[in-house]
């Protein structure tokens, strides 16, 4: 029967798209089984992040089960390759490189091959000396990659293209690879962390919920099945100017340490934010000031989330309140407490999505109590919930016992003088 030709559904045999395993459970849990044979995956990411070192990796784990990996590499030597290959460990007799940037020698290679796996890096330094254009154009990198696809599915292999993208997350090409291709995946991280999240942006072949999390060693990428203690390894206790906030990444749940400093520096009122949204920074700092009666005026602030993290969404409000409000009166807060929450502009705390997967994340790293919103719905049994209104009720019941044990009290509501720096009230 010509391929063309309708045929009955139920005869169709759907074995030929069942997913390759690459044999990296993070990777394999991303793509809800593995590479589909005849699909085209696009992975981006910022340069320097370890896109070469993990792919490199996925090829050598499926050449390992005895199919063939060839690696298209248009940016390093092939003894560059086997260079950095070398240092990830062995190298399977089934793993072969071309070193080339012209679509057409990809091709042949493809052809001459056979491999059930064809890793492209990058697809913007591949030419199409037929496209007419400079390498590197956007016309350029679209023909590439609508080449590759074609050649992917008529020979059936997973082909994964990668690309790159500037730091402010744009990338003059790939985004625009987006629509031609099945997969989209995006290597996150920052590179002075170790910590690589895995995200599948776009999937043909199964949900794009699950995130798959990567430690970045010398020896390349390895699989991160608990990330607590990476996350939380280097938190001091009782430390002003620390929260924890548990946020969600695709079904996962990360508890994360936010800290926060307040300073009388020469900035000024300056904001300073890392991994925090900038606006939600001073949004809150604005509603600990008028609604907790926290004073902040003419204070320098800063607010990172430890381990190179983001904290962007509604959830990480609540900690990072507490985290400014812990700082500028020098109250810690206790050790074992998580809280999470939206805090609206009235001051209230507001209830977020996710909330069993983030309270029982916090219940299995030892975390014994939480500061959530008054909706929000029973947690794991070893986890006291404290349903808290509003910030300031928040940060009251935080800091209650430790403020019992103090004295003189630092005056919290309705401003007046303020501990300028964290250290001049600690004890
Ligand atoms: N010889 C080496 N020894 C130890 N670490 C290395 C070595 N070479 C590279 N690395 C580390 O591996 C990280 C990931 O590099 P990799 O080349 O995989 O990133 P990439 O995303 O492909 O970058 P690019 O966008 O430049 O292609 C680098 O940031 C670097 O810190
Ligand atoms: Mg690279």
């Amino acid at each position: 029967v010509p391929a063309t030709d309708p045929v009955p559904l139920v005869s169709v045999d759907g074995r030929g798209a069942r997913p390759l395993a690459t044999g990296i459970g993070e990777v394999d849990r991303v793509l809800a089984g593995g590479l589909v044979p005849g699909s085209v995956t696009l992975l981006y990411g910022e340069p320097g992040v370890g896109k070469s070192t993990l792919l490199l990796q996925v090829l050598a784990s499926v050449a390992e089960t005895g199919a063939r990996a060839l690696l298209v590499s248009a940016e390093e030597s092939a003894a560059q390759v086997r260079a950095r290959a070398e240092r990830l460990g062995e190298i399977p007799p089934d793993l072969f490189v071309v070193a080339t940037a012209d679509a057409g020698d990809a091709e042949a290679a493809v052809g001459a091959i056979e491999p059930a796996l064809v890793v492209v890096d990058s697809v913007q330094t591949l030419s199409d000396p037929g496209a007419g254009s400079a390498p590197g154009a956007v016309s350029q990198v679209r023909s590439c990659a609508e080449r590759l696809a074609r050649l992917a599915r008529a020979r059936g292999p997973a082909v994964v293209l990668v690309g790159h993208v500037t730091k402010d997350g744009d990338l003059a090409g790939p985004r625009m690879l987006e629509h031609l291709v099945d997969t989209v995946l995006a290597f996150e991280g920052d590179r002075h962390h170790t910590l690589r999240l895995l995200r599948a942006v776009k999937h043909r072949f199964g949900t794009t919920g699950e995130v798959g999390l990567f430690e970045m060693a010398d020896r390349g990428v390895r699989d991160i099945a608990d990330p607590g203690p990476l996350l939380l390894g280097d938190r001091r206790a009782e430390v002003p100017g620390s929260a924890v906030a548990a946020i969600v990444e695709g079904r996962r749940s990360l508890v994360v340490e936010i800290q926060a400093l307040v300073c009388a520096g020469a900035g000024g009122a300056r904001r300073t934010a890392v991994g925090v949204d900038a606006r939600r920074l001073a949004t809150v700092a604005a509603v600990l000031e008028s609604r907790a009666g926290i004073s902040l005026a003419g204070l320098e602030l800063f607010a990172s989330v430890a381990g190179g993290l983001r904290a962007n969404e509604p959830a990480a409000d609540l900690p990072l309140a507490l985290a400014l409000a812990s700082a500028t009166t020098g109250l810690a807060l206790p050790d074992d407490m998580v809280s999470l929450g939206e805090v609206g502009l009235a001051g209230e705390v507001r209830q977020v999505t996710g909330i069993d997967r983030r309270l029982a994340e916090a219940g299995r790293l030892g975390f014994r109590r939480a500061l959530v919103p008054t909706s929000a719905p029973t947690g794991p049994a070893d986890l006291e919930l404290v349903r808290v209104a509003s910030v300031a009720e928040a940060f009251e019941l935080a800091v209650g016992e430790v403020r019992d044990r103090r004295h003189p009290v630092p005056p919290v509501r309705g401003g007046g003088t303020m501990p300028l720096c964290p250290t001049t009230a600690s004890s």
